[in-house]
């Protein structure tokens, strides 16, 4: 069978914090950066994975009759067996494969490496064994992988993202209806993508302990999600000093969200720009899913010149930020931000430029 090749980028999240699993609403981007994975059919019963790091080619066999659940490894290849076993799990037919990975999206980042390896994955499984479905439920499907068999109950935000993006577009998505509408980026402004230096952990841990705080939040304002709340409610309710400031933030990022599409549609970056650093500002009071370096170079930023706005984007607990500012001075502005920020903390930053970039269905031509 011929080879064939899948390209997934990573996500940016502009705005939205924490909202996707909140039924809220996101504002993100498909990035340049992503997962290749190229694979064939093969005739000797083994899925066979394999993925270059740095000089060491990594590998995973299993026989594809093996009975799933697989045996999960806490390693990469986790993730798209349990694609494997999503797509299984839904009565789709897959036979023995080669898939093989390439990625320039730095893991631990912030920038969904996880959701770039399974939509790479699924888009490969799709073409190679004639599995037709929509986006949504690519996506679904990718989420449902994470959630149930890595361990991870993330939202939907990365794999939409992910597979959504449209070059010069953001991406708006209502979580709860599952619905994505494209919004036209404004071509005077860009943004940098900055790694402090602190790779994030999502598995287990912090991730899932705020989506727990919020549904009980939720469970005690009477609502399903906290997207159905609004602050009058939050503010008249006696909800104990942690949980109100975990739904002041999903509320509050809603709301921004909302304001923030109104912004780019009629071209307002500056006050787009404040939204994103509110956004911070209540990561670091109420969501506590910051960090002191994160801080440090959001601070930095705000104070370069050309800086617009800046957040931590994703999940938090370290990982990026990223920086809204104005094209012509994204070069000099990352190069200020970085030397600042190794002076002030002793870590190197990693300053990506950055442009919204076409997403998986695109760029693979599922969609033109
Ligand atoms: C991670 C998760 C997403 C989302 C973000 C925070 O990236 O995978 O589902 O919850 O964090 O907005």
């Amino acid at each position: 069978m011929d080879s064939l090749c899948c390209f997934a980028p990573g996500r940016v999240e502009l705005l939205g914090n924490h909202t996707d699993y909140n039924g809220g609403y996101v504002l993100s981007a498909a990035i340049p950066q992503g997962v290749r994975a190229s694979g064939s059919g093969r005739s000797d019963g083994l899925i066979r994975l394999s993925t270059l790091i740095g000089e060491e080619t990594l590998l995973r066999k299993v026989s594809a009759d093996e009975t799933f659940p697989f045996v999960k490894t806490g390693e990469w290849s986790d993730y798209p067996l349990a694609v494997v076993q999503a797509l299984r799990d839904e009565g789709h037919r897959l036979g023995a494969f080669d898939a093989s990975y390439r990625s320039d999206l730095p893991s631990g980042a912030g920038l969904s490496s996880s959701a770039a390896l399974e939509v790479s994955t699924i888009l490969l499984l799709s073409k190679l064994f004639g599995i037709s479905l929509s986006g949504m439920d690519l996506a679904r499907l990718c989420r449902h992988a994470e959630n149930q068999f890595v361990g991870v109950r993330c939202g939907i935000l990365d794999q939409v993202s992910s597979l959504f993006g449209k070059r010069d577009h953001a991406i708006f998505l209502d979580c709860l209806k599952e619905e994505v509408k494209l919004v036209s980026f404004p071509h005077d402004v860009s943004l940098l993508i900055v790694q402090c230096g602190i790779p994030h952990a999502l598995v287990g841990g912090e991730y899932n302990a705020r989506r727990f705080q919020c549904s009980e939040a939720a469970r005690r304002l009477g609502v399903n999600f906290l997207r159905e709340s609004n602050m009058a409610q939050l503010e008249k309710s006696l909800l104990p000093d942690l949980e109100r400031r975990r739904a002041a933030h999903i509320i509050g990022e809603n709301e921004r969200v909302l304001r923030g599409v109104e912004f780019l549609e009629s071209g307002n970056v500056a006050d787009f720009g404040r939204l994103m650093t509110a956004s911070h500002e209540s990561s670091r009071v109420n969501f506590e899913n910051s960090t002191p370096e994160l801080d440090l170079l959001v601070s930095i930023a705000k104070s370069t010149s050309g800086v617009l706005g800046a957040r931590l984007t994703g999940g938090g607990f370290g990982g990026a930020i990223v920086v809204l500012l104005s094209r012509e001075d994204r070069h000099q502005a990352g190069s200020l931000i970085a030397s600042e920020y190794e002076r002030r903390s002793g870590h190197r930053a990693h300053v990506m430029e950055c442009d919204l970039a076409d997403g998986a269905l695109i760029a693979n031509g599922f969609v033109s």
